[in-house]
């Protein structure tokens, strides 16, 4: 697929600005957006010439498959501004290929490389005021697709609409995050997608959520399908444990999403002798780490947070309480990564993009 060819792109440009308006010291994070959308439809069998215009909504047919079998992928990734005015974007490739892995998986066509790239500068190019400067502004980028054919039968749409929506962001503190570890729901199972951003993973998790948040916890560490005695991933983060100085995280798999800030934190720990075990990782192990003093954090990593330290865990009815710690492994990478992010620092890896 990987195709450099120019593409034309039609733009129709928003007549006011909605920039104004926006107090960018209070975002909730995605509730505004910018003043511009892509969508680019697939007809006929190919992807038609994409289409930036004014953000807004958009018609469909009741019966367009995404209603009804949930033909439903997206991404999720961000745009930063250095000192220089440049914008950058974190190995935006990585989730050009997972949304293609999503997609495959979920019998939608494939999205053309220069496609993605070509339209996603130019919109990048237009919004670039509502990208702040300033450590922890960003602006959070959703790539979609959904199935737009109209009919119920239960088969795979031949039309299909990709779309990009971008929101400003800031980084806030999250709160204090607890989290419980799942003795009964199962968010992805052995064959499945829980590999791939599909939406119905995502409503799936949130009544199992629900439950969760009354009984004191904002989070689920889903745990392996068939004995839930592993620990695997949280709702829209991968999860590290530091037992010591030792950090674990379970391997991808079908089940669980091969998150882009998962393997940079495990590139970095490597490079900064932090030594990283890739293996299953038993609820008992954590439990019993918790009570003898050597578990010292949980953390997850994703786009939205970067790392979300994680403040205490439940399971089978006992709480626990994580220290606090003034030198967190979670307190350093979120530092590095930001920095690379930013532009602040080194670039080893050649993960930063730029947006020309
Ligand atoms: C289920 C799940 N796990 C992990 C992640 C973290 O992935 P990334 O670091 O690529 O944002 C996400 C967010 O995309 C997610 O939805």
């Amino acid at each position: 697929m990987k195709n450099d060819a120019t593409i034309d792109i039609d733009i129709k440009r928003a007549l006011t600005s909605k920039l104004d308006s926006i107090d960018f010291e209070n975002l909730k994070f995605g509730h505004i957006f910018t003043d511009h959308m892509m969508t680019c439809d697939y007809e006929n069998g190919s992807w038609q010439t994409p289409k930036i215009m004014p953000y807004g909504p958009i018609s469909l047919d009741p019966s367009a498959k995404v209603f009804h079998y949930g033909q439903a992928v997206f991404e999720g990734m961000k745009a930063f501004k250095d000192d220089q005015d440049q914008i950058w974007m974190f190995r935006p490739k990585d989730n050009f290929n997972r949304i293609n892995i999503s997609a495959k998986r979920m019998a939608i066509p494939e999205f053309p490389e220069n496609f993605f790239f070509q339209a996603l500068d130019t919109l990048l190019k237009m919004e670039k005021d509502w990208i702040k400067k300033g450590f922890g502004n960003s602006l959070y980028i959703r790539p979609f697709v959904i199935a737009t054919e109209p009919g119920v039968s239960a088969s795979p749409g031949t039309n299909y609409k990709f779309m990009i929506i971008c929101s400003p962001a800031k980084s806030y503190y999250n709160g204090e995050v607890r989290v419980k570890f799942s003795e009964n729901y199962s968010r992805a199972a052995d064959g499945g997608v829980g590999y791939a951003k599909a939406a119905g993973n995502y409503g799936a998790q949130f009544y199992p959520t629900n439950l969760a948040k009354e009984e004191g916890y904002q989070q689920i560490i889903w745990t392996d399908a068939n004995t839930h005695s592993f620990l695997e991933e949280a709702g829209t983060m991968n999860i590290f444990f530091r037992i010591n100085d030792t950090l674990i995280t379970t391997p991808t798999n079908d089940r669980i999403l091969d998150g882009i800030t998962r393997k940079s934190l495990i590139t970095l720990a490597e490079e900064n002798d932090i030594k990283v075990e890739v293996r299953k990782v038993p609820v008992q192990e954590i439990l019993d780490a918790a009570k003898d003093g050597t578990l010292k954090e949980i953390f997850g990593t994703g786009t939205a947070a970067v790392i979300n330290p994680i403040s205490g865990f439940g399971y089978k009815g006992e709480k626990h309480e994580l220290p606090v710690l003034t030198d967190s492994y979670a307190t350093f990478f979120k530092d590095k990564l930001m920095k690379i992010q930013y532009n602040l620092s080194e670039d080893k890896h050649g993960w930063r993009y730029l947006v020309k």
